[in-house]
């Protein structure tokens, strides 16, 4: 799922960030989403992501999960998730994991990746999450405050391919764990082909 960002910065500003609207996904978005993935994520990642996308939006899970799509003129362009985690040592922390985020190629460097983060974000705010991981790029999270030395004390369930990118946000001050704990995902995260 991890995937190094190679982003081109040559492109002039436009307004689209103006004309995608943010919802959240219902069932019959699935296979809108599935494209969004199939098309945004490469050979190795595609299948793997689009299943994990539509898993995600088919698991029932307490909290709920999030998942929210960007459409362009009725057309779905981007998609993000977040599920809850839980922790072992620390039941009163609240935490959610982004995870997966596309965009179509045709409309990425458009900040479309940027609005979804931050619908998200502002959502689990209110809902009054603590901690947001992410398993993904430290130069593209890292604009939106996810830290690495955040994330350390908190094991991910699976051996990570690319540790670094074992990020976390503090979205509302808790007392967090002092000592290192274990994160448990929901099912549709248990592979270990995703970590
Ligand atoms: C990662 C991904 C979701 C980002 O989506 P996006 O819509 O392109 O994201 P944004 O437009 O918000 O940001 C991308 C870059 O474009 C720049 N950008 C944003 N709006 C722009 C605009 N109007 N003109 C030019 N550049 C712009 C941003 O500054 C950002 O650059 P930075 O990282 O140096 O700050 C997308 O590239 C993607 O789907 N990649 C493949 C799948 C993937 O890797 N997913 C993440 C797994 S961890």
């Amino acid at each position: 799922m991890y995937s190094k960002l190679e982003i081109n910065l040559s492109e002039p500003i436009n307004d689209w960030q103006f004309m995608t609207s943010i919802r959240e996904a219902t069932n019959l978005d699935r296979d809108n989403i599935r494209e969004v993935h199939l098309h945004a994520f490469d050979e190795g990642e595609k299948e793997i992501v689009a299943t994990l996308a539509s898993n995600l939006l088919r698991e029932e899970t307490s909290p709920k999960t999030l998942a929210l799509i960007a459409e362009i003129d009725g057309k779905v362009v981007g998609h993000i998730a977040f599920s809850p985690v839980t922790f072992n040592s620390n039941n009163k922390l609240k935490g959610y994991i982004l995870a997966p985020l596309g965009v179509k190629p045709e409309y990425q460097k458009r900040g479309i990746g940027s609005q979804l983060i931050e619908s998200g974000i502002e959502k689990l705010l209110k809902k009054g999450v603590n901690v947001l991981f992410v398993y993904g790029d430290p130069k593209y999270y890292g604009k939106f405050g996810f830290k690495a030395e955040t994330a350390a004390r908190y094991l991910p369930p699976y051996k990570l391919q690319y540790p670094f990118g074992w990020l976390a946000l503090v979205l509302n001050e808790n007392s967090f764990a002092e000592h290192t704990a274990n994160i448990s995902c929901v099912a549709s995260l248990c592979d270990p082909a995703l970590w």
